[in-house]
């Protein structure tokens, strides 16, 4: 059965763009899906804890004893069991200071595991096979030829870890750039290339949910 497995991370409650894109996608996906299931996970009201060394230790040796707390054992189980049951992983990502929010981190911390990597001998791991989409929402450009190009320490970031852990094979970004542009009077300008960059993300993500 199909299941999608939607993440959103924005700090704002209302005027997020990442959130009103991912809800766009997971809108349609789930009326293209029917019968398919259905998680959300929302880390920014409810941060995942930053790792520990128990916590990684028993990542690293499940089987064994590292005084990991209960509840810190069975969150770690919850969000591996989520996410090993989703066939679509949609992540809804802000740009913080060029990079991800670290709530995404600290959840991505807790999947890259040996269980999940993907082995050198060419195993593709437990996760792999999965459509993976990356919605972000940043308040500039990184796009080729504009001042910052090279400055989006997000997608080559996240296509490497995603990679480690076989969620690469049908992965997709999509970029709402130059958000700030709504409300810095300097960036008034651009307003008409932010509109374009949004009509395109929604469009991109209508054909990605079929
Ligand atoms: C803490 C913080 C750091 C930010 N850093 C960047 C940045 O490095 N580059 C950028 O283009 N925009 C940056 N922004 C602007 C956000 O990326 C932009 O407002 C985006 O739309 C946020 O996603 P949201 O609309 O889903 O909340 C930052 C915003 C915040 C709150």
């Amino acid at each position: 059965m199909p299941s999608l497995l939607h993440i959103d991370a924005s700090i704002r409650r209302t005027g997020s763009v990442s959130r009103e894109l991912s809800a766009h996608f997971a809108t349609q996906w789930r009326q293209n899906h029917a019968d398919g299931g259905y998680s959300y996970r929302d880390l920014a009201t409810q941060p995942i804890p930053h790792i520990t060394h128990a916590v990684r230790e028993a990542l690293l040796d499940p089987s064994g004893e590292h005084g990991v707390p209960p509840e810190e054992r069975a969150l770690t189980e919850t969000l591996t069991a989520e996410l090993r049951e989703a066939t679509t992983l949609l992540l809804g990502i802000p740009m913080y200071n060029y990079s991800i929010p670290s709530t995404i981190k600290a959840w991505v911390d807790r999947l890259v595991t040996p269980a999940h990597m993907v082995a050198p001998s060419g195993d593709p791991g437990l996760l792999s096979g999965k459509s993976v989409v990356v919605v972000t929402a940043r308040g500039g450009s990184y796009a080729p030829g504009t001042p910052r190009e090279g400055w989006d320490y997000q997608e080559p970031y996240l296509r490497a870890v995603l990679h480690s852990i076989g969620l690469a094979d049908n992965l997709t970004f999509v970029h709402a750039e130059l958000t700030l542009a709504a409300t810095v009077p300097q960036m008034a300008p651009l307003k008409p290339l932010a509109e374009q960059s949004l009509a395109a993300a929604y469009e991109t993500l209508k054909t990605l949910a079929l």
